[in-house]
């Protein structure tokens, strides 16, 4: 059902309690999400995104209780991804010629997904729709976090529309950010921007101080997951401009795999010894055959070093290993420094390894690493401190 954000907007979207994982098997959303949609009702009617493909004919139902859909003006796409398209099968068949604004790669896009010829009205930065007493102005954000992507302005309600940009995967039954606890608000919103969007920092300070040029007024920041961004608006995009500045904590986080712990012991005694060298520094442990690797991936985006351990298994090392550097290779960070570490029984290249790919992954390498034959007796316990205690 919908929710009144002012006399002209109302939430229309979906709040899905129930998605725990997003994006297949790659996002763990364990506080579920929202696909917001936003229904504007001014001279003419407008809506802006749609839900996930699951809730197409939920949505569309609940549309019709609030509004004859031949009223629909015009419908805004600002993503193609499916969980903001995913009902216009469903609407499309019922106001087929309802003109779709979107940019000319979420026509690529959406004719790629659904295969339709609808009628698409193709905008560009700049390019203005006057629905009455507010205008829209269309702003492409390219890369953020496809290429389709756009976020829309309404000028006297003073709102960006802003899709996945500062969202959080939060479900919840307000609407507003200052009507949910805060630390789990941040949270999200930091998880959400590490795992969707720091590939792209740079095209986020671009695309934020365009805006910030733009001298908009911006009352509300309306995103397309979680909450709307009311009290103070531009403390989210104060926290955007923090985390694409290659952001990190004085924090070190040992991620490792094992098979008979002695990886495991190594990773316990490096920690001793990095808490030894600094009482201040944060150290978190995870084992990436374990932990959840949407969490991995946001400590790893937080942390100023990485140490990632495997046993040597099979001239390699192992599998949950090999999935997170792929993962973190793709997150683009810069500024961070990474070392490896590992046991062995005889070949040993894995620390070698390992050490490869972080540098492929634009990690500033601290030394060769640390590999240990077999299980680590007390005296090498003690070279894994010591070697804890380097790590700067
Ligand atoms: Fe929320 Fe990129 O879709």
């Amino acid at each position: 059902m919908h929710k009144k954000i002012s006399d002209k907007i109302y939430w229309v979207g979906k709040t899905d309690w129930e998605l725990k994982k997003f994006h297949g098997d790659e996002f763990t959303t364990r506080k579920g999400s929202s696909y917001n949609s936003y229904l504007i009702r001014d001279k003419k009617t407008v809506l802006i995104d749609t839900v996930w493909l699951p809730y197409d004919r939920e949505f569309v139902n609940n549309l019709k209780k609030e509004i004859d859909l031949k009223k629909i003006d015009y419908i805004i796409i600002q993503h193609g991804e499916v969980d903001h398209s995913g009902a216009l099968i469903e609407l499309m068949e019922e106001i087929p010629n309802t003109p779709i604004y979107c940019t000319n790669n979420a026509v690529k896009s959406l004719k790629g997904q659904y295969h339709k010829e609808w009628n698409f009205v193709t905008v560009k930065t700049g390019d203005k729709l006057n629905i009455g007493e507010n205008t829209l102005t269309f702003i492409e954000a390219p890369m953020l976090h496809w290429p389709d992507t756009m976020f829309t302005y309404m000028d006297k309600e003073e709102i960006l529309f802003s899709n996945d940009g500062f969202g959080q995967h939060l479900a919840s039954e307000f609407l507003y950010a200052d009507e949910v606890d805060e630390a789990d608000l941040f949270n999200q919103a930091l998880t959400y921007y590490a795992n969707i969007l720091a590939p792209f920092g740079m095209m986020v300070k671009m695309k934020i101080n365009e805006i910030l040029n733009m001298n908009l007024p911006i009352k509300m920041i309306c995103p397309s997951h979680g909450l709307i961004w009311r009290k103070n608006p531009m403390q989210i995009v104060e926290k955007y401009l923090e985390w694409a500045n290659n952001y990190k904590e004085n924090q070190v986080t040992i991620i490792y795999d094992t098979m008979w712990n002695s990886t495991r012991l190594m990773a316990e005694k490096i920690a001793e010894g990095i808490v030894n060298a600094d009482k201040n520094v944060q150290v978190k442990i995870m084992n990436t055959a374990k932990d959840d690797k949407t969490e991995v991936l946001t400590e790893v985006f937080k942390s100023k070093i990485i140490i990632v351990g495997s046993p040597t298994v099979n001239n390699g090392y192992l599998h949950s290993i090999a999935g997170i550097l792929e993962m973190i290779k793709g997150m683009k960070l810069k500024e961070k420094k990474a070392v490896a570490f590992g046991s062995y029984g005889w070949s040993g290249e894995a620390v070698k390894l390992i050490t490869e790919e972080l540098k492929k992954a634009g990690f500033e390498i601290i030394n060769d690493g640390l590999k240990m034959l077999w299980k680590p007796d007390e005296e090498m316990s003690q070279e894994c401190v010591k070697f804890g205690e380097k790590v700067k």
